[in-house]
């Protein structure tokens, strides 16, 4: 136990289960690790520890580094957690060189700074992520940027837009993702060790020189701050929920477009599912648990915010719950991600099945109204002229390309042949060729600057 000398009686070993973490913050080890030798080698500088005590505790970190790594030091899951346990095992192995190790430190900075250290190796590895998904999305445009397809408004068959302009939707979405991790990594990347506890410490510590082996921006500017903030997590969090719900939409959006009522794209075999009653089914699993793993992100965040939300300063034990939510949002989103690359990949787009859907549901009345207001009309009246035709037409079972000039001319005398090309799907989505339009030439623009971005960032 660290806490020898106060206490008279060990601790009561269900209470020791309850108390620990190490059950899920072991997996910080190599942090540990690292910021114990940056944290000796600086009271080595500083003369607070014998330049050979720190060599020799360093030299000793590193191999239990190892034997971690070659398994062939298995991690107690009695000690209470990680740096309990890490310190320990120095202790055992070099004796009182490794009592000194803990001189100005407490646990309360030394968590903060391995959540810190870890997090910011795994905002770095989902960005790198969501990189490869960008690419995968603008591939798959770049394949499809004369695809036409409905757009949809109240899941109601809109305007035409192309299946490119759809994906890119999602590659903006993304690049804002991707925006908000960046400046979160910015805000973990502060440097928490010297608070010690709570109070800082009357040793004469160089904070910088710590900051500077460990490979942070800055150092936290009060220690009590230093010690009980956590925002970096919840915005770690809170930028995940995001990109999940982001990822929900999309594959929300694959759920409908493989049923037969859309047929807009077909999955590979390898990445969907069987049913085991039903020989026929084809089943978008992926996606479904995707979209149902937001809500596990959701609760992630939810659980950190309510946390913390009555915490006095400084460090609480509550704290400790902040490792779970942060682990297990990271691991889902990067399982997420890395199991959509593929899918969407190899995902069949069924081309002819969009246009086909185009064609139905009037998704150029509003060009057939436009065609109007350029003739003169008034807007509202074109508009009106419009539906009373797309009435005519579902009362006549036709779309409007197969209406007559007689009928067109029979709503109003400014229809001419014109109103057929007017009218033409492709026509419809070369002239929406306003910035950030569906025309093939501005969703073309719009990808060659993205990939330029990416490779100057
Ligand atoms: N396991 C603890 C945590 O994860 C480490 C800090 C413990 N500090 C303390 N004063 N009990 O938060």
């Amino acid at each position: 136990m660290l806490w020898e000398g106060r206490f008279k009686k060990e601790i009561d070993s269900k209470t020791n289960d309850f108390n620990s973490s190490i059950r899920f913050d072991s997996r910080m080890y190599k942090e540990d690790i690292k910021g114990s030798i940056a944290h000796s080698k600086m009271l080595a500088k500083q003369g607070i520890i014998d330049k050979e005590e720190s060599k020799k505790i360093v030299d000793e970190l590193n191999k239990i580094q190892e034997d971690i790594e070659n398994n062939t030091l298995e991690i107690n899951k009695d000690a209470e957690d990680i740096h309990t346990f890490i310190e320990g095992e120095l202790t055992k192995r070099i004796g009182s060189a490794g009592k000194r190790l803990h001189t100005a430190r407490s646990r309360n900075d030394q968590v903060a700074l391995d959540i810190r250290m870890y997090l910011k190796n795994d905002i770095k590895e989902i960005i790198k992520l969501l990189k490869e998904l960008l690419s995968t999305l603008i591939k798959k445009a770049e394949e499809n940027l004369n695809t036409v397809m409905p757009g949809y408004t109240h899941m109601q068959r809109a305007q035409p837009i192309t299946f490119a302009h759809h994906l890119m939707a999602y590659v903006e979405m993304i690049l804002r993702d991707i925006e908000r991790l960046q400046q979160t990594y910015n805000r973990t990347n502060v440097m928490p060790l010297g608070s010690c506890a709570l109070a800082g410490t009357t040793y004469n510590l160089d904070r910088n020189y710590v900051k500077d082996l460990l490979g942070f921006s800055e150092i936290t500017k009060n220690s009590l701050d230093g010690v009980s903030d956590r925002d970096f997590a919840i915005e770690f969090i809170s930028n995940i929920s995001i990109i999940m719900m982001h990822l929900s939409r999309l594959s929300e959006e694959i759920v409908l477009w493989c049923s037969w009522e859309f047929k807009f794209i077909e999955l590979d075999d390898a990445f969907s599912t069987g049913s085991s009653i039903m020989p026929q089914k084809k089943n978008p699993d992926i996606t479904e648990l995707v979209r149902g793993k937001t809500g596990r992100v959701y609760g992630n965040l939810m659980g950190i915010l309510t946390m913390m939300k009555g915490l006095p300063l400084a460090y609480n034990k509550d704290m400790q719950e902040d490792k779970e939510f942060i682990f297990d949002t990271s691991d889902t989103v990067k399982i997420c991600i890395t199991t959509l690359i593929p899918m969407i990949n190899t995902m069949n787009v069924l081309k002819e099945n969009m246009r086909k859907a185009a064609l139905k549901g009037f998704i150029n009345a509003t060009d057939c109204a436009d065609y109007l207001v350029r003739k003169g009309i008034p807007f509202r009246d074109a508009y009106k002229a419009t539906g009373t035709l797309v009435a005519y037409a579902i009362d006549n079972d036709k779309t409007l390309d197969e209406l007559s000039l007689d009928e067109y001319r029979k709503i109003s005398d400014k229809f001419d042949e014109g109103i057929y090309k007017a009218i033409d799907l492709k026509t419809c989505v070369m002239k929406r060729n306003v910035i950030g339009g569906p025309a093939p030439n501005q969703v073309e623009k719009r990808i060659n600057e993205i990939k330029k971005s990416l490779v100057d960032r």
